[in-house]
């Protein structure tokens, strides 16, 4: 959950993806998958990047090596933004649920 002056946000969360579904996309490029979602009021602070970067060090130290995915739909312009900056890359786009959807990957630190 992120906070702000004692009030809800928005929430990160990391999740595990089910890679035995048979339409899992790219099951190669790994379980973890990041999502996040903020209250309109509070976009355009940074307040996104800054929760999601704790989260992604987190999970740096919890599970070394892990490359962690994200989905978005390539209209979603905030999140297109979002993702580049936090380090993710291209590694997939698809048609669903009546949209373009972007997959990126985050690879592991060196
Ligand atoms: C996707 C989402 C989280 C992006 O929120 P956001 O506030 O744009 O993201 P960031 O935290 O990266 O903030 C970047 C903005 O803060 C601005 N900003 C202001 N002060 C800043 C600071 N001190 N540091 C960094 N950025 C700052 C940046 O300039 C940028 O604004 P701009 O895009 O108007 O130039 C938000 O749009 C959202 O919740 N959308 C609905 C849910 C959703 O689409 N989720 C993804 C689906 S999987």
């Amino acid at each position: 959950m992120i906070e702000r002056d004692g009030a809800m946000i928005g929430i990160v969360e990391l999740k595990q993806r089910d890679l035995e579904k048979p339409d899992a996309v790219r099951p190669d490029a790994g379980k973890a998958e990041l999502g996040y979602l903020l209250l309109p009021r509070a976009w355009g602070h940074g307040y996104a990047a800054e929760a999601c970067e704790a989260v992604l060090d987190w999970f740096a130290e919890a599970r070394p090596g892990e490359p962690v995915t994200l989905f978005t739909q390539t209209a979603n312009t905030r999140s297109m933004r979002l993702a580049e900056k936090l380090g993710f890359t291209e590694i997939h786009c698809f048609e669903a649920w009546g949209a373009a959807q972007w997959m990126g990957v985050r690879a592991p630190a060196a």
